[in-house]
């Protein structure tokens, strides 16, 4: 079992600008809480208990404020700094310590998934053991992302990012599972003409190794990447659709940490106090 997850919470944010000039864009809100919630939620469902947040250099006390180390929420969060965005396979460079000699899975900041058999897909992924494994998602314009073919093994066969000849019209997300080789791939990979270290160069040394296969969510699931300020609304809308209707909240962390029976109701009463008198607390007393 993976134990071991990173949030890459760093970035730029330039395509949010203004907004992140001063904020960093994890703690901008979707709907009632900030977005890094929801990628943290996706690691506590995956039982992964043990989280290291990268952010940029400079930001770690604004996380602090709100995610100061996890303890109430019955899991560990520690946190690095990046100085500056060299490229997501720079976090397992980064976090070459962290990780030490496990299996290791990460997520982007600013990456949102929901759906109906998305705990059972997440445990059974960090069942992994050897390679790496990538989660796909149907989109309807490829050429905005970086795609995967598979078989029907779901191996994958080909990637490429953002084609302009149409490969594949499944998208690979911002989560990630890896083998403990990550480390040492990370290390030997070369910026791009962009400047970055890219993922699908590392994801490709595992391709080579007929090691890299995918997950799929089908058309029951949704993934949301929220890079501009549109996905910031849409994604708010669609969370606030859901959470009005049904009444349960996405991405309450004190709720799936409860779930998963590692805190305590004074823990929910820690927490209601930490977050005063709003409706995120209110929801919380409802598990007292
Ligand atoms: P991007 O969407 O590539 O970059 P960004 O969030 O800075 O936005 P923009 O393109 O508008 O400048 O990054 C995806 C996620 O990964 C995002 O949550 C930021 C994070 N990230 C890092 O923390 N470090 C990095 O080196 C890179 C490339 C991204």
């Amino acid at each position: 079992m993976i134990k071991k997850g990173i949030i890459l919470a760093g970035g730029k944010g330039t395509r949010m600008s203004p907004l992140t000039k001063a904020v960093n864009k994890q703690l901008l809100p979707i709907y009632d809480k900030p977005l890094i919630f929801y990628p943290l939620s996706i690691l506590m469902l995956a039982k992964i208990k043990d989280i290291l947040i990268i952010v940029n250099k400079g930001q770690l006390n604004q996380y602090k404020k709100i995610l100061p180390n996890g303890k109430n929420l019955g899991i560990k969060i520690s946190y690095l700094e990046q100085d500056k965005p060299r490229g997501l396979p720079d976090a397992f460079v980064i976090g070459e310590k962290f990780i030490g000699k496990e299996n290791v899975a990460m997520i982007l900041g600013d990456n949102f998934f929901y759906g109906q058999n998305l705990t059972s897909k997440l445990l059974n992924n960090t069942k992994l053991k050897k390679g790496a494994k990538v989660v796909l998602y149907k989109v309807q314009k490829p050429e905005s992302f970086g795609v995967a073919k598979i078989n029907k093994k779901n191996q994958i066969i080909s990637i490429k990012e953002k084609p302009k000849k149409f490969l594949s019209d499944l998208a690979i997300t911002g989560l990630y599972f890896f083998d403990n080789n990550v480390v040492k791939y990370s290390k030997k990979l070369k910026p791009s003409k962009r400047g970055e270290v890219e993922i699908v160069d590392l994801l490709n040394f595992y391709k080579s190794k007929k090691q890299l296969s995918a997950d799929l969510i089908g058309r029951g699931g949704a993934w949301l990447d929220t890079g501009s300020i549109e996905d910031f609304y849409k994604t708010s809308a669609f969370v606030s659709a859901i959470e009005n209707r049904q009444g349960f909240k996405i991405a309450c962390l004190e709720e799936i940490a409860l779930n998963n029976r590692w805190i305590s109701k004074k823990n929910i009463r820690d927490s209601i106090s930490f977050y005063g008198n709003c409706d995120y607390s209110k929801y919380l007393s409802k598990f007292l």
